[in-house]
């Protein structure tokens, strides 16, 4: 019982550090939308997270249909999306549940450009990004 116990706790303390790594690496893409959406607009009060989180729920009529960021990627961004159109798995999107989220800007940058695109008709400010951001890692 105590071998185990010890085992699982070595498995938890892993894990619990490996999360820190891959937030710390959203946390510096985070900071880094805030730097350029204030460069932008110096009225810029930070990034919110509440603004990230409605943006995220925020749906669209996109040609007759409800879309938000979260009709794929779900309510609760810890949780795996699913393709709105195909069906497809989707990967979650909080840096909390998985590590490799927002750690390849080319990526992330990349995704947003697309999806935005796709949503809201246009790339996303900074602001946006870095709010969208700050609410991911919210998200536990
Ligand atoms: C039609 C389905 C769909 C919708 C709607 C959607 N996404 Fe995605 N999203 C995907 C897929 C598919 C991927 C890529 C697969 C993967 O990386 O797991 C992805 C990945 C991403 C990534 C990549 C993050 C990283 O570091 O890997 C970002 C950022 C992202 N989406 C943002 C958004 C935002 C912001 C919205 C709303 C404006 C949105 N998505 C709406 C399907 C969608």
């Amino acid at each position: 019982m105590r071998k185990i116990s010890i085992g699982l706790f070595a498995a938890l303390a892993l894990v619990a550090f490996g999360a820190q790594a891959d937030q710390a690496s959203a946390q510096k893409l985070a900071d880094k939308y805030a730097a350029i959406a204030k460069n932008i607009d110096p009225a810029s009060k930070g990034l919110s997270a509440d603004d990230g989180k409605a943006f995220f729920n925020r749906e669209l009529t996109i040609r007759g249909k409800q879309i938000a960021c979260a009709s794929c990627h779900t309510t609760n961004p810890a949780d795996h999306g699913k393709h709105a159109v195909t069906g497809k798995k989707i990967e979650p999107l909080a840096p909390a549940a998985n590590a490799k989220r927002f750690s390849n800007i080319d990526k992330v940058e990349k995704n947003f450009e697309k999806h935005c695109l796709d949503i809201i008709g246009r790339d996303c400010t900074a602001q946006e990004k870095g709010n969208f951001i700050a609410y991911l890692l919210t998200v536990k």
